[in-house]
């Protein structure tokens, strides 16, 4: 199958998120697209899947103009996407997510056999009968391959698929990934920030800045010469660093979480004014519960919580906050943002000093927030406007200035090289006026480079790297697989 764009143009009011862009996608290649936040990548997929018009140019699938009206028709032409937030319905079963589109005649039965069938070809393990508002990011996404792949879809088109998900499923990912081109002479369209996978599985890359095609290579290619082509300059890796550490001010004592996926027995920690602490693991090893636990979505089954020596333990969320702790999730669209709301709106709500909204106070933080952290977006448009890593720029901007200790569940995800060397400065900042951070990334890189510590997670139990610069990747690479005897010797 080949496709070929032809000057595909698409306006959003003032912003032209796609611009002249023509291209030839040739079948049985893997083909990255790169581009800083707000480049018109997921514009372009979109257009290319159905989910929304060009203003005009044309697409030709081998040779032929094809015209659709939404996703369906793009999936009978055989062009299916993986949207950046998963589309599922949270409520539904997995099997009965599958059956969404597939002919009206397939039965529940045959629905099972088949999703059993695709799965199994690439290692994906899907309960058919449980809810998918219970299966993690990376499970959705098997869920949402699979189904495409049951409706004939020979070009695949990915948009950040690794983003929320651990280093086994994007290994297993990976794997099928490559099957599909390799073997079925599927087309494959990653969309993805993290150069060191494109490096891994694209055959090419095609690069988009600000709405432009600016860039084609085959690889293999360096780093170097991707970010180059993105940025249009060099970028060096960011280097390790430490504050001055202060007192303890979040102490874990024998803390107890028992969540439905996993069990953390008896952890005690104090996390000290200035610190640093990354939390490693596979999705659901326990470095969500804890985070969760300490701002109190999760009750702790045993042990306690104090900040600043005050017992939070049975605190609800909100006091927590009040008391100085700051949240964000990994779920952007899902827990952190409401779609629908404004940039201002969503500043308004952060407020709650007053039972009055103060509208022109919330309009001018927002002012200043969009320039402090580079936000492409006013503040009068709606966040689901804003592209991915816009959004995620939001979120980072909604946190209080100077909370006792920000837990952040993967702060960067989805954010350009650039954005996130750059939002960890906005974090280091607030580090040096003694704000604790605790966070999680499925990025070992950014573990390793900004921890002061670290703590490794494996099925519910942990090991602690009392000194994180003498981490590397590969050895926590190794650890988040379970091998913490080797570790200890
Ligand atoms: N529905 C929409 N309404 C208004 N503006 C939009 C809409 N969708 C996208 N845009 C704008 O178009 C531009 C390109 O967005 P797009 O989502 O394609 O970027 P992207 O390259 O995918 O970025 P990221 O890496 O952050 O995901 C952005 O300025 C964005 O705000
Ligand atoms: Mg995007």
């Amino acid at each position: 199958m080949e496709i070929e764009l032809q000057h595909i143009h698409k306006r959003f009011g003032r912003v032209h998120a796609n611009n002249d862009i023509s291209m030839k996608l040739r079948g049985g290649r893997i083909i990255g697209v790169l581009g800083e936040n707000g480049a018109g990548k997921s514009t372009l997929m979109k257009i290319l899947s159905g989910y929304q018009p060009a203003d005009s140019g044309a697409i030709l699938i081998d040779g032929r103009e094809v015209d659709y009206h939404g996703p369906q028709a793009a999936i009978a032409v055989g062009v299916g996407m993986l949207q950046q937030d998963p589309l599922d319905v949270p409520a539904f079963t997995v099997v009965e997510n599958f059956l969404y589109g597939q002919p009206p005649a397939m039965t529940r039965r045959e629905a099972r056999a088949k999703l059993a069938q695709i799965s199994r070809e690439f290692g994906f393990e899907l309960d058919p009968e449980t809810p998918s508002a219970r299966l993690s990011i990376g499970q959705r996404q098997q869920l949402e391959i699979v189904r495409l792949l049951a409706l004939g879809v020979r070009t695949l088109i990915l948009d950040e698929p690794t983003t929320g998900i651990s280093a086994q499923q994007k290994t297993i990912l990976f794997d099928a990934l490559q099957a599909l081109s390799r073997e079925q002479g599927m087309t494959v369209l990653l969309v993805s920030h993290k150069l060191e996978d494109v490096i891994a599985l694209c055959d090419e890359v095609v690069v988009l800045r600000a709405g432009r095609l600016v860039g084609d290579k085959m690889m293999p290619a360096t780093k170097a010469e991707l970010v180059q082509l993105m940025f249009g300059q060099e970028i060096a890796p960011q280097e390790r660093s430490s504050g001055h550490i202060g007192d303890a001010v979040l102490e874990l004592d024998s803390v107890t979480i028992q969540d439905r996926r996993v069990r953390v027995e008896s952890l005690s920690m104090n996390v000290r004014a200035g610190e640093v602490i990354g939390l490693a693991g596979l999705d659901g090893s326990g470095q969500e519960a804890l985070m969760r636990a300490c701002v109190g979505l999760i009750n702790v089954a045993g042990g306690r919580v104090r900040l600043n020596g005050r017992d939070l333990t049975r605190q609800s969320y909100r006091d927590r906050m009040h008391a100085g702790l700051a949240f964000s999730a990994a779920g952007r669209l899902e827990e952190g943002l409401v779609a629908g709301l404004t940039l201002t709106e969503h500043m308004a709500l952060m407020d709650n000093s007053r039972a009055m909204i103060d509208w022109p106070a919330a309009r001018q933080l927002s002012g200043k927030q969009i320039e402090r952290y580079n936000v492409r977006g006013r503040a009068e448009d709606r966040i689901e406007t804003l592209s991915g890593g816009n959004q995620q720029r939001w979120l980072m901007a909604l946190l209080p200035e100077q909370p006792r200790v920000m837990i952040l569940e993967q702060p960067t995800r989805g954010l350009d090289i650039d954005s996130a060397r750059w939002v960890w400065q906005l974090l280091l900042d607030r580090r040096a006026h003694g704000t604790a951070i605790i966070f999680n990334s499925p990025d070992l890189d950014e573990i390793v480079t900004y921890s002061d510590r670290i703590i490794v997670f494996f099925a519910g139990r942990f090991h602690v790297i009392e000194d994180a610069s003498t981490a590397t990747v590969d050895a926590l690479g190794h650890l988040i697989g379970g091998n913490f005897e080797e570790a200890a010797r």
